[in-house]
């Protein structure tokens, strides 16, 4: 007979809980197709709709003829700008502040627009018609270039706003200027330029990219005229942001609308904001009664839906001729496109960007950010990236890598040299940001010791010796970038959407036997969290990660939250579902304290049971306390185990990470081959090893995409060359590299867990450390700056430019 009681640590070990590398519950189903998307949802009489969308990227719209297309057999409505403007829908207003048409009203400000909706008995017929709907266009001038908006005579994008004086934060300086916002101190940051030894100025541009992920956007909306109830499907990132604007534009009370965000296939930020195929989806439904689906395909896709970055950043480093940095500055033209759909906190129009000072200890800096209307689609996005921090990480990054090049330093040498201190934190940024925990300099050793980088340092001088003596046509690179993110939006004081404060939430209900369900307000979209906020529940009430089921994207259901992007869900829900598990718990010690006959403060915690001090075999489990919490509370106790936590964080949380790669670029082809890839990351407390894993592979793929060759391109006469997966580079697992991750771990002090994001951090530090990396390889040639992305023409380019080919 087996007679050993096991002990709390093999106790704590079944539970799974923090720090378990627990397989992803969600892919028992995932991995055998039975997941369930927008797409997979039929219903009884369900309609489809399908767009008619503009050949041009600027037209007058003359007349629309939907004639043709009503009369052609099973198509049910035609709806343009014309029809939604009977419910006052014509136009609908962005996550930004701005207003946007969802069905081109008098004209066209993009390719690819949409024009009409076509609802018909099946999605053919649907696509079939809306090539029969017949629109006479009057093209107009068109400007694609976002440094060329706001010049004299440039052609004005939104005539809507002809007479509108004011942008988000002051006055518009011309008929394309969305907003200036500026950050830090300029008087100072002058004065520090003025007397500096060393200087560097750069324009480093973050081309326009977009997230792509594998599932397009969708909706189904389903309106029950009886009811007067709204039902939404979709693919949303922020299923209660969208109950709530959906009331307020469509006057739908709030508590009629629901909206379920089933499985969805990444989101990367494309799935934050609303288009128009939701707009058209509700009106449709609302007007023929029936269920209207609307899915989008690829081309429409990256073509229309919200694109990422489109930053042209001035950057400006200020140092001593020893390499201590001084000042920066950056001055940054933003293209948003036709509308500011960019998915920002409201009284951040350039998102959190002002952490460009990175983790460098400048004493002062200042920002200014111009955004600017062209002809290209709106958005804006925080794809993978907490509202244009990738963008900053990039911008001080290459500059760093600019400096330590005219400065003849190592570019790891100055970042060391200029790092924070971990005595330093809590550290206040030349830009007022309180970064909560660091230890930047042991994660920089860490990531140099693992790659040995000092010998990779003498074989690259060793080859770049045989390359001057033509003995070789290969050159080598070695990329560093050290990061430092904000994420966890956000304290409520700092960050709201349209007026809604950026908390969050989770909802536990303990069941009799001991199993339970946690509701929260975010929504994954592949981040595996119906495993990992299980396991948070294990580890805070003691029992099993496998007794609780975790469920997100019902409004219904869920309490309100603000949704998931930019790495928010950990930092916040995570933090709102330690709490309520600490509701419960302390109602579970009180319950606790009187089936034991002793008072509460004479128990302890012990994995997931409290006993008594100095008497353990004297306790009550968890389990046990779940059934008597329905039967046997205290006299004058509430029955039952259960709490809500809305969740508002005190400050964002600031993960970092130190990044090395290793490639070889052929001169001659352009074709670069990634050695080496190490990525060091620091996320505070880690929850689960393996799918932190997971994120990180995910993460750096993307941004190996982006740097190495994505690009949303667009020709003079605004066509997007890139609308295909034939023309937008998406890697597969044959041009992915080897990813080697590794980690510190400093928690957040103020997290109740000590756990901050993870999931963006490598697409924020995998671009400057690829970007670098080419850059680092034609250094000693004399090239200071390659524009990205760095696919094998655009290298080729460069080589050429230096003279390799001659
Ligand atoms: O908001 P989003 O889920 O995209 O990002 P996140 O909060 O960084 O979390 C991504 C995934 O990594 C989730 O499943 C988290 O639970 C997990 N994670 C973790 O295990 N430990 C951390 N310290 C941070 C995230």
């Amino acid at each position: 007979m087996n007679d050993h009681t096991p002990t709390s640590a093999e106790r704590a070990a079944k539970l799974e809980g923090m720090g378990c590398k627990r397989k992803r519950v969600e892919d028992v189903r995932f991995v055998q197709g039975k997941g369930n998307y927008v797409d997979d949802l039929k219903l009884p009489g369900m309609l489809y709709g399908d767009f008619t969308r503009s050949p041009h990227a600027h037209a007058r719209v003359k007349s629309i003829d939907t004639s043709k297309a009503a009369a052609l057999p099973g198509v049910v409505a035609v709806l343009t700008a014309e029809t939604l403007k009977t419910v006052n829908l014509a136009w609908m207003p962005t996550l930004a502040g701005d207003v946007q048409m969802v069905l081109a009203d008098g004209k066209v400000l993009y390719q690819n627009q949409e024009v009409a909706f076509v609802i018909a008995e099946d999605r053919y017929v649907a696509a079939d018609a809306a090539d029969l709907v017949e629109v006479e266009y009057e093209g107009l001038p068109v400007n694609v270039d976002p440094l060329k908006a706001m010049a004299d005579g440039a052609p004005m994008i939104r005539e809507d706003l002809k007479d509108k004086t004011d942008g988000a934060h002051g006055k518009r300086k011309h008929h394309n200027h969305v907003f200036s916002w500026a950050a830090g101190d300029k008087a100072a940051t002058d004065a520090a330029f003025a007397k500096a030894d060393v200087t560097i100025r750069e324009l480093i541009v973050y081309p326009r990219c977009h997230p792509c992920p594998l599932e397009t956007c969708q909706c189904v909306a389903s309106f029950d005229k009886i009811k007067g109830e709204l039902t939404l499907w979709g693919t949303f990132q922020a299923p209660h942001v969208i109950r709530t604007v959906g009331s307020l534009i469509s006057k739908i009370p709030e508590h009629k609308i629901h909206v379920i965000a089933p499985d969805i296939g990444g989101g990367f930020g494309n799935k934050v904001g609303a288009y128009s195929g939701y707009i058209c989806s509700i009106v449709a439904s609302i007007v023929t009664g029936r269920p209207v689906k609307w899915v989008e395909d690829r081309i429409e896709n990256l073509s229309t839906t919200a694109f990422a970055r489109d930053f042209h950043m001035d950057m400006e480093i200020a140092a001593t001729k020893d390499g201590k940095v001084t000042a920066m500055r950056c001055y940054t033209i933003a293209d948003h496109g036709a509308f500011d759909a960019c998915a920002n906190a409201t009284k951040w129009p350039a998102g959190l960007f002002s952490i460009i000072s990175g983790s460098y200890d400048f004493p002062v800096a200042h920002v200014l950010v111009d955004g600017v209307y062209t002809n290209k689609a709106p958005g804006g996005v925080a794809y993978r990236c907490s509202f244009r921090v990738t963008e900053a990480a990039y911008a001080i990054e290459r500059g760093m890598d600019i400096l330590a090049q005219k400065l003849g330093m190592d570019p790891a040498e100055l970042r060391v040299k200029n790092l924070i201190r971990r005595e330093q934190f809590p550290y206040t940024s030349a830009f007022g940001w309180q970064y909560d925990s660091g230890d930047y300099h042991t994660a920089m050793r860490k990531a140099m010791e693992s790659v040995d980088y000092k010998k990779l340092r003498q074989e690259q001088k060793a080859k770049r010796e045989a390359f001057k003596r033509g003995e070789t046509r290969e050159v080598m690179g070695i990329g560093v970038a050290f990061f430092t993110e904000i994420v966890g939006a956000g304290p409520s004081r700092a960050c709201d959407i349209l007026g809604i404060a950026m908390f969050d939430s989770a909802e536990i209900r303990i069941h009799p036997t001991g199993t339970g369900i946690c509701r929260l307000g975010t929504k994954s979209q592949g981040q595996g969290h119906e495993t990992t906020y299980a396991q948070i529940i294990a580890t805070e009430l003691g029992l099993p990660a496998d007794n609780i089921m975790v469920e997100e994207g019902n409004t219904d259901t869920a309490p309100y939250g603000l949704g998931t992007y930019g790495s928010r869900s950990t930092p916040v829900s995570g933090a709102a579902t330690a709490m309520a598990c600490r509701k419960i718990k302390a109602k579970a010690q009180m319950i606790a304290a009187y089936m034991l006959e002793v008072h509460d403060d004479d128990l302890e915690w012990d994995v997931d049971r409290f006993r008594v001090k100095g008497a353990p075999e004297r306790a009550k489990t968890m389990t046990e306390l779940a059934w008597a919490a329905y039967h046997e509370v205290p006299p004058g106790m509430e029955p039952g185990l259960e709490a809500i936590n809305y969740y508002d964080p005190p400050n964002f949380t600031f993960p970092f990470g130190a990044y090395i790669c290793v490639l070889d670029i052929d001169v001659d082809t352009g074709v670069s081959k990634v050695r080496r890839f190490y990525a060091l990351d620091d996320c505070g407390t880690r929850i689960n090893p393996m799918i932190i894993e997971g994120q990180i592979h995910g993460g750096l793929t993307e941004a190996f995409a982006i740097a190495m060759g994505q690009e949303i391109h667009y020709d003079d006469d605004g066509n997007v060359t890139t609308a295909s997966f034939m023309d937008y580079f998406l890697p597969t697992a044959v041009e992915t590299p080897h990813w080697e991750t590794d980690w510190t771990t400093t928690p957040s002090p103020h997290h109740p867990i000590g756990a901050k994001g993870v999931g963006e951090s490598p697409n924020v530090g995998g671009v400057p450390c690829f970007s670098n990396a080419v850059n680092d390889a034609f250094a000693f040639l004399g090239s200071t700056h390659i524009q990205m992305p760095h696919d094998h023409w655009r290298v080729w380019t460069a080589a050429d430019k230096l003279g390799l080919h001659d």
